[in-house]
This record gives C-alpha cells, structure tokens and sequence, in this order.
C-alpha cells in the first residue's frame, strides 16, 4: 500500500532525472512524437464510404484542420465489400479478394482501384493534400480467401510461396477456431509459425506501404480478441519497410495495463475501451481506465520506432451515421454541448490521439470550436506530467433546494460519496491525528475536511476527504446521525463503527474542536479524531480531476461533474503543489483563467472553486511566475 502523493513524487522526480526529451526530436525524429490526429470515415459512414466521399472530406480536412495538426485521414473498415443488396457488417461472400487472397478496394466503391492500383491513386491525392493516408485492416486472412483456398504470395520471388516441396494455401495458415469475435464469419487468425502464415501477413503489409498507406488501423487482434502473434509480426514487418507507416490497434474492450504492457512497445497506439459512441456513458467510462493508463506510465511510453498513445477512440461529434449502420450521415450527435467539452478535455488531458469522426462536408460552428480549440489542442500535444488529481472536494451547486436546508442546519456533508468510513480516535499529540482544516468554499459556507489520500494495492480506491459538520462530525449517508466520542461507550482509541453515530444532540462528546495545528479534538474526551481507512470507491458519479503542466510552464487543472446535478468543485493551491512538487510556484502570483468561458477566475484562500455544470468540465490555466 502506497500513498498516492508519495508516488507522483516518485514520478515527477524520474522525469526530471532523466530530463525532458526536446520538442525537435520528439517530433521530427520518432514516430507518433505527439498523440496522431486525424479524421477518420467510421462515426459518419459506417463501411459505406466511397472514393468521391472520402476525397472530399479529405479536402475539407486539408482545408480547415490541417492547420490545427489533423493530418491523418483514415478509411475505416470494409474498403473491400461490395455495397450491393444483402451486404452488410456480418454478411460472407461480398468481398473482393485478389488471386492471393489480399482484400482489394471494392471497384465500384473505389474506381481509382480497377487495374490493381489499390488504394495507389487515392494515396497519392491525399499526399497531394499535404495529409497522410490511413487504413483499417481485420486481423490475420478473411474466411473468403480460406474458402477459396488462394495461393499464397512469396513477395521475395513474387510468386506462390513454397516450401517442403508444396505450394501453401489460405486454408493452411487460417485457424478457424480464433475466428474474430465479433466479426465471426468475416476473419480469422493465421498461424504465425508458420513461414506460410508470415509470408502472408508479410504480403498484405508490403503490399500497403507499396500503395503509399501512412496508417494502419488494426483490428480484432487486441483486447478480448489478443492475438499477440500477428501483433509482432506485422510490428516486425513494419519496421522493416522503408515507408514510415503509424501502427494502431483497435478495439480493446476490457484491456488492463498489464495486456497494454506487452503490446505498447510494438505499435504507436491502441484502444483501451470498447467503440466510443455519442452516448454519455460511453464518455463516462473512460474516466477510471484513462486513469489506470496515466498511473501506470504508459501515455506516451516507448513505442514502434518511437511513442504508443492509449488511444481513447474517435470524437463522435457533430453530423453523424449509426454503428452496423449501411448508410452515411444523417443525425445530430446526442452528446450536449457540456457533454462534448467534458468528452473533448478528457481526451486531451490524457493526451490520447484525436480522431475526429463526425462528417467534415457538414461541420457546425459549435463543433469546429471544441476540436480545434487551441488550448485543447495545446495540452494534447505539449502537456506532461498528466494524472489524476484526486484532491478536489464538492458539494451541491447553491441553486439546488436541499443545499439551502444543509446550509440552515449548519452541517455539510460530501455528496457523491458513499459511506463506509472508519474512524478512529487518537491522542492529540499523535501525528496522525493532524491534518483537518477549515475550508471556505463559498460565501458563507464552511467545511471542515481531512485531507488524505492513498490508494489500496488490491483494489482501486481513492482516498479522498470527507467533509463533515462544522461543529459535528456527521453520518454522510444519515446527515441526522452524528458521532459520539463518549468514552464512557469505550470508544477511545478503537475504530468507530456505524453505530457510534446517534442522532445530533448539542452535546459535548459529539462537538469537535479544530487546532490551529489541524488537530480534531472532541470536547468531552480531549481525544483526537482521525480516518483510519475510508472505502470511497470511485464510481461512474461522483466528481473527477485531471493536471498536466504546459510546456512554457503553465499548470492545467480540469474538473469534471459526473453528476446528474451541477456542483461546485473545489481545491486548494496547496495540494496542487504537492502533486507538482518538482516545481516552486509562488501561487499568490498565479493568473487563473477558465478556457470554455474565457473567465478569470479568483483564487481565494488558495482556493480555486467553481460550479460545474451537470456532465460538464471545467479547465483552468495557470501562470504563477
Ligand atoms: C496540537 O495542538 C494541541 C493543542 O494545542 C496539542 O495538545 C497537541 O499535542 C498538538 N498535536 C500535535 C501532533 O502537534
Ligand atoms: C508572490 O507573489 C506575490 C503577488 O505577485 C508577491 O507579492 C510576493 O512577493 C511573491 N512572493 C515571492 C516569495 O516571490
């Protein structure tokens, strides 16, 4: 069990020992130097995309997000499908396989393709565009190719492959039995260990660089569909061929650090969540396993020739089509606008590659703003240091009703989080008992809290404060429940159960004392309180928060309300200073402004508060000289 300030410490002091990589090399040298960015075909046209309407976004996103580094346009999945009757995401018998049993652009879809030109002709008029060209590809050969029972191409002779005195076919290397999960009659896994089954993966890869492809979008190898195997062959491949080409992997439903681990080195991205759609709990889930990611090194991390970026999916906003769907845009995305910001600062705080993915022929105003905002855009590239920040504090916005009868009572309590706190009681020159202050939050409203933070190596819990009673240490699931300290219950110094809360009497053993030490002593006992253990497991609710430090030395802050009522967040200047503790900021000095408002905003008593909107963020920048 660690504390959690004592590993961000930890974790700030390594990079400064080893220095921060310079902006040059990390950019210019490395592949995937900063988080990709890009447009990609699948949220606004499923599969259906054609050459005329992937040329024209392409154009588009030359012209107006290019300039904001979106440079990667990507055709998602089923290039290679005939858009005919019967078609669709699971049908089997559609697709256009060349004598060697590669997918090849469906002809019609594609007609730049006819005459075995590929994707050649769109490549190069994307290249033209000053963007680069990406591709989604499925895991290992399709069930086509296998059913046909092609030859398989030796791209060193150019001609079939063979070996032990035979001609290897598809239905040699394809292992039917890892058939892609969720795509179970269209693709599945070939058998690396055998020259057969490399020579194939070897075939499709050359064969991509040859066409001039840039990115490669690879998918069913990775989450629940792991195929470990195929992932290092085509790492190997791709680093073997002259052409730079970014690797991605996608999906990744239920995907742990640990799988990332063995994978993130060998590939410059990767899905760490199922598809991402325009739903708020689509947006919602990624808080906890973004979090993981950052805690565990690995945004950023090494990777093929250069970086791997979890990859958090596209951005389904603006103008969009429905998943499985056989037809292109045609409806609003369902996010609102707080929504979208939350969704836009979550992604860049965490630095995972931004890939636009609603329709670019029709892009609203609102849309355009959030992606292309400069601040976002500026923290998704430069920032460092990001994590979690879990010293923030909340309650319920003033304009909520059952605020005003707390504030009547006198008493205040955390909202969101559940209660299964433990406390103890102590003497008050013991160190433990320290740490309790007085928090004015807003107005006239008063707090006291503990502040404690630790994470528990079993189980991903945060410690986070409790905010009790100004004068009673108040049940947070019974706010009519206070806690006694009589000793006379032979309560000193043992872990307080749930009942020693009794209903709120101005008596002496439920009233409390602050320390000007941060000591918490209970009138009729002299004994001090504090918080042996506090299961505050972090839910979808609640509230969150993300820092990074800009590259000219500016500290980003972000708050998120999870919650389905607006609430003020909070923190203070001093915790922050704990996280960034390899830096001496003079916090009296700091200018702090709001970025989706353009606001200042005030830091009072080294507090920094403001009322968040229901799912929505809020971002401060930070100049302290
Ligand atoms: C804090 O202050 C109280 C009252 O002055 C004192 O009794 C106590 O020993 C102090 N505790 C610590 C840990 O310094
Ligand atoms: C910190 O900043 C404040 C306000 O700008 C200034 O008055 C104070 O002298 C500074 N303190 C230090 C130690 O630089």
């Amino acid at each position: 069990m660690k504390f959690f300030w004592v590993t961000s410490v930890c974790f700030l002091l390594a990079l400064l020992f080893h220095g921060v990589p310079s902006e040059t090399t990390s950019v210019n040298k490395e592949h995937a130097g900063t988080p990709p960015r890009g447009w990609n075909s699948y949220d606004s046209f499923c599969w259906t995309v054609s050459e005329e309407e992937f040329l024209q976004s392409a154009e588009i996103v030359s012209q107006r997000l290019k300039p904001q580094g979106y440079q990667y346009v990507v055709v998602d999945y089923l290039w290679y499908r005939r858009k005919v009757p019967g078609a669709y995401v699971e049908s089997l018998g559609f697709d256009v396989i060349d004598e060697w049993g590669r997918m090849i652009p469906d002809p019609d879809r594609w007609p730049s393709s006819k005459g075995g030109k590929g994707f050649s002709e769109v490549a190069n008029k994307v290249h033209s565009m000053g963007l680069k060209f990406g591709i989604h590809v499925m895991r290992g050969i399709s069930t086509q190719a296998v059913n046909a029972n092609t030859p398989i191409l030796d791209t060193t002779k150019r001609g079939a492959y063979e070996e032990s005195g035979k001609v290897w076919h598809a239905k040699d290397i394809g292992i039917k039995e890892r058939a892609c999960a969720w795509m179970s009659h269209g693709f599945m896994s070939v058998n690396t260990k055998l020259g057969a089954g490399r020579a194939f993966l070897r075939s499709l890869y050359e064969q991509y660089a040859e066409w001039g492809v840039d990115f490669v979008k690879h998918d069913c190898v990775f989450g629940d569909d792991l195929d470990i195997n195929e992932i290092s062959y085509v790492s190997e491949v791709l680093k073997q061929l002259n052409r730079p080409i970014l690797y991605s992997l996608s999906p990744g439903t239920s995907v742990t650090p640990a799988m990332a681990k063995d994978v993130s080195g060998l590939v410059n991205m990767y899905r760490i969540t199922g598809d991402d759609w325009d739903s708020w709990g689509d947006v919602a889930a990624h808080f906890d396993v973004t979090r993981d990611f950052s805690t565990a090194n690995m945004i950023g991390a090494k990777g093929l020739l250069g970086k791997s970026w979890p990859d958090l999916d596209m951005l389904p906003l603006g103008w969009l089509t429905d998943p499985g769907s056989n037809e292109g845009p045609h409806r609003q995305c369902r996010l609102n606008l707080d929504e979208q910001r939350t969704q836009m600062t979550l992604w860049s705080m965490a630095k995972s590659p931004l890939m636009f993915g609603g329709h670019v022929r029709k892009i609203d105003q609102a849309t355009f703003d959030i992606i292309t905002n400069p601040t976002l855009l500026e923290i998704n590239t430069y920032s460092s240091h990001n994590m979690e920040f879990p010293y923030i504090t909340s309650m319920k916005s003033l304009d909520s009703e059952d605020q005003v009868l707390a504030l009547q009572s006198g008493c205040q309590r955390d909202v969101p989080t559940p209660n299964t706190l433990l406390l103890g009681l102590t003497g008050c020159s013991d160190s433990k008992a320290i740490g309790w202050s007085i928090q004015t939050l807003d107005q006239d409203l008063e707090q006291i809290c503990l502040k404690r933070s630790s994470r528990n190596s079993d189980e991903e819990t945060i410690y986070k404060q409790e905010y009790l009673g100004k004068h009673h240490l108040l049940a947070t699931d019974r706010k009519e429940f206070c806690l006694d300290a009589s000793p006379t219950r032979k309560l000193t110094s043992k872990e307080f159960k749930r009942d020693s809360f009794s209903p709120c009497r101005w008596d002496t053993n439920q009233m409390w004392e602050l320390n000007p030490n941060g000591t918490l002593a209970n009138s009729y006992s002299g004994l001090c309180a504090t918080v042996n253990s506090v299961k505050a497991k972090i839910n979808s609710g609640g509230i969150r928060s993300w820092v990074a430090t800009g590259r000219k030395g500016e500290v980003y802050v972000a708050f998120f309300n999870l919650n389905t009522k607006k609430m003020v967040i909070s923190m203070k200047t001093s915790d922050l200073a704990r996280v960034l503790s390899g830096r001496n900021l003079n916090w009296s000095s700091c200018k702090c402004k709001e970025v989706w408002s353009g606001k200042d905003v005030q830091i009072t008593q080294e507090t920094i508060s403001l009322a968040v909107e229901i799912h929505g963020t809020a971002l401060f920048v930070l100049n302290c000289s």
